[in-house]
């Protein structure tokens, strides 16, 4: 029995991700919760003949309490997304608050669901969340996820287009750091199975991995950014939170967490100077089982890559801890 909640869930990710979530044979609750539409998509997908019951809620009637009761699973991709020439941090001003009320929802209702943050600036987002959770004095940091998986996916398929792997999924890349521009960091020396990425394409390869969201923000011209690869993506990260909550092992995807908070995070964060990083983490039943310490494998190339991350990531969590601590 999986309780699954999508908050944010009548967005262009938020529908996608439901009708996957839909079709999850574990899932057998699903609640969708938005400020809009939201029991028009939950009825749409409650006609699909697969177990989970489909419920759908607004803010009227207590809604996000009714959405949260009892959940197993909260994935949170509400909140605006990017238009040309905007960064992720633009989206804070708006995107912060949306965040920190779903999380006091989550505090209150269902502190021990695994919460799955989408919403950007994730490098600000998720250090909102846990100091909203840390506030109610119930935070676990196992169970607090920031979404990076779009980042993974990314680097497995750019890969594949330079090394000719006919199926990018059989790649895998860890891509740690944040969410945004120079914080993503792809680790290509540490790709299994290894990869050779001829040198004058290097650049350009770890270029397109940092501003792959650009790319989409781009192409699609003020109508958005990515819905569709990230719903595929957060899904992919969802599937295996949840099939490790079954007990399945050696589920492993990088997640930007609160390391101090994780097996093996206390070297990472000495070794990056952040408490909030993204590093491939063993998933299991208590969530984040483990963080697994790639950083000091990395190579001089990104090392160097590593440096710029740092910068720009310890703004972004400071700004997030400033929000949540004294709110405007
Ligand atoms: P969208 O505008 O299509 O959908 C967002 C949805 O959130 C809307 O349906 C809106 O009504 C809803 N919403 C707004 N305030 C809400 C609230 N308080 N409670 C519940 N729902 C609320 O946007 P989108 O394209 O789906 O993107 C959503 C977010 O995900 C953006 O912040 C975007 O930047 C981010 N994103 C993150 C990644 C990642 O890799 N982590 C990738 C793509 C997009
Ligand atoms: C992405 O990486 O596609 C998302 O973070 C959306 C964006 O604004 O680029």
């Amino acid at each position: 029995m999986v309780k699954a909640v999508v908050a944010g869930a009548a967005g262009g990710i938020g529908q996608p991700l439901s009708l996957l979530l839909k079709q999850n044979q574990h899932v057998t609750e699903l609640a969708l919760y938005d400020v809009v539409n939201s029991p028009g998509v939950a009825t749409d997908l409650s006609h699909i003949s697969s177990p989970a019951k489909v419920t759908g809620y607004l803010p009227k009637d207590d809604g996000l309490a009714q959405a949260l009761k009892g959940a197993d699973i909260v994935v949170i991709p509400a909140g605006i997304p990017r238009k040309p020439g905007m960064t992720r941090d633009d989206l804070f001003k708006i995107n912060a608050g949306i965040v920190k009320g779903l999380i006091e929802g989550i505090a209150q209702h269902c502190p021990k669901a695994y919460i799955l943050v989408i919403s950007n600036p994730v490098n600000s987002t998720v250090p909102i969340a846990a100091e909203v959770l840390k506030a109610a004095g119930v935070f676990d940091p196992k169970k607090l996820f920031g979404v990076t998986t779009l980042d993974v996916v990314r680097a497995e398929t750019f890969v594949a287009e330079i090394t000719g792997e006919k199926n990018p999924a059989n790649l895998n890349i860890p891509v740690i750091g944040g969410h945004s521009g120079e914080t993503i960091v792809p680790l290509f020396s540490q790709a299994k199975p290894s990869v050779s990425i001829p040198s004058e394409k290097l650049d350009a390869l770890v270029n397109r991995v940092q501003f792959g969201g650009d790319e989409v923000v781009k192409a699609k011209d003020g109508a958005g950014s990515a819905t569709l690869s990230m719903a595929y993506a957060g899904y992919r990260f969802a599937d295996k939170v949840i099939r490790a909550a079954k007990g399945e092992k050696g589920l492993i995807e990088p997640s930007f967490v609160y390391l101090p908070g994780v097996e093996g995070g206390d070297a990472v964060a000495k070794a990056t100077g952040t408490e909030f990083f993204s590093v491939p983490i063993e998933l299991g039943p208590s969530g984040a089982e483990k963080a697994i310490d790639v950083v000091s494998s990395a190579n001089d190339h990104e090392k160097k890559l590593l440096q710029a991350c740092y910068e720009g990531l310890k703004g972004n969590i400071s700004k997030g801890v400033e929000f949540a601590q004294n709110p405007p």
